[in-house]
């Protein structure tokens, strides 16, 4: 495994009050919790410091406050939720540092624990302050770094707060490192990606790897418009990024340069459910301009974009095509590996009899055959908010091979980035 940090493992903990950083920026709807899978995945290295009788003192950030008494960013909840998942009492203290928090941090016994609240009510946190970061030492004899989804903040809880302990490693944040780097460095062959969303500008240097490492490279969502732009289809009222277009060209320029010298698809999708409103009762109509393969393999050579339909003025495209989605899935019978990153329509618009909406379809596609439902499974990996909110909401999480906690974070790490809150920590 290619994780060169310390963790829990290689240090001593008995007996010794440790702060971890948790990422417990969970999304929370009409004041409740409505997806936890953050929380969940922090039990382990939790659990593990309550066997070593350590005093557990957890802190996180949890959105991004502007004033500190706003108490619709509080922890509070999730000081509920992990008493509940763990089966025992959580103590909840109402700031991060000061007087009352010493007081709460020095009295928890061994096998106890202490959540503290919102560090991002500090501005001191963002501003990754070594005071402030020195004050959150104060509570305890070691740092534990368990939050990925943050690790790509250099914030006072990530990267200060490693100057003033010994820091080390969670065992989320190991596992996450590792999977995530070893799919990127040595992928099982071939290697789908699949990257949606909305802005190219967010996804640029995520596709440039992909395009270097990838045998296969699909893009849908938002952001595919902007591709589409690239070639002169129209796309009505569509969201996209004019000023990206070069861009955008630049990549599909980059694809094809791969694919004359190797085997390398780069596919835009090729139809897409388009509707005048962003809403379950408009009516709907699909409409195929073939502009899909932009740059492959001798099989699917690229061609100027046949248009069969047009995206009216008043239209916006919604969601991809089921011959998109066909492709995309049948594709995906090939690939050993999946590497997901956004979802490929508007799929968080509510069905009129259930939650599956009408531009979810294409995404559901995609996943059903991520998960084996046309024969073949390959080994999937899924990053980005969005996308594991949607699997998360579906029940599917566990069918997957690996579902990152980290949006930004997962998007840096396999972009090639460091993140500075593994960098900052004990080596192995
Ligand atoms: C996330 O949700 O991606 C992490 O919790 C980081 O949150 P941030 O983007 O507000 O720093």
């Amino acid at each position: 495994m290619s994780f060169h940090k310390k963790t829990i493992r290689d240090i001593k903990l008995q007996g010794k009050a440790v702060l971890v950083r948790v990422d417990y920026n969970v999304p929370l709807e009409n004041g409740k919790i409505s997806d936890d899978y953050r929380i969940q995945k922090s039990l382990p290295t939790i659990q593990y410091l309550l066997k070593q009788k350590c005093r557990v003192i957890l802190c996180s950030h949890m959105g991004r406050p502007e004033r500190s008494d706003d108490r619709s960013f509080s922890l509070e909840l999730c000081a509920k939720r992990l008493g509940k998942l763990l089966d025992k009492r959580v103590q909840f203290v109402d700031d991060c540092v000061g007087a009352e928090v010493t007081a709460a941090a020095k009295s928890l016994k061994q096998g106890e624990i202490l959540l503290l609240e919102n560090l991002r009510y500090h501005k001191e946190e963002e501003a990754n302050n070594d005071r402030f970061a020195k004050d959150l030492a104060g509570l305890a004899e070691v740092f534990v770094q368990d939050a990925f989804g943050v690790v790509h903040r250099a914030h006072a809880s990530t990267d200060a707060i490693t100057r003033h302990l010994p820091s080390v490693a969670g065992l989320l944040l190991e596992k996450e490192v590792d999977t995530i780097t070893e799919v990127i460095k040595n992928p099982k062959r071939p290697l789908m990606a699949i990257i949606g969303g909305a802005k190219i500008s967010d996804k640029i240097d995520i596709l440039n790897r992909f395009i270097d490492i990838a045998d296969f490279v699909a893009v849908g969502g938002a952001m595919s418009n902007t591709f589409l732009l690239a070639q002169d289809i129209e796309i009505g009222k569509s969201l996209a990024e004019a000023a990206e277009v070069p861009l955008a060209e630049e990549i599909i320029e980059k694809a094809q340069a791969k694919s004359k010298k190797q085997r390398f698809t780069f596919y835009v999708p090729q139809d897409g459910v388009v509707a005048k409103k962003i809403d379950s009762r408009v009516k709907t109509r699909i409409v195929d301009w073939d502009a899909h393969v932009v740059a492959s393999i001798e099989n699917y050579p690229s061609r100027p974009p046949r248009r069969s339909g047009e995206v009216l003025e008043s239209e916006m495209i919604l969601d991809i095509g089921p011959f998109s989605g066909a492709f995309i899935a049948g594709s995906m019978q090939l690939a050993s590996t999946v590497i997901w990153n956004g979802t490929m329509g508007v799929t968080e618009t509510d069905g009129l009899q259930g939650p599956v909406g009408p531009f979810a379809h294409g995404t559901d596609m995609i996943v059903d055959a991520m998960l084996g439902e046309y024969g073949h499974k390959p080994f999937t990996v899924v990053g980005g908010g969005d996308t594991v909110g949607y699997i998360e909401e579906r029940g599917l999480v566990e069918n997957f091979g690996h579902v990152s906690t980290g949006g930004g974070a997962s998007m840096e790490l396999m972009s090639g980035k460091k993140l500075p809150g593994v960098e900052a920590l004990l080596d192995k």
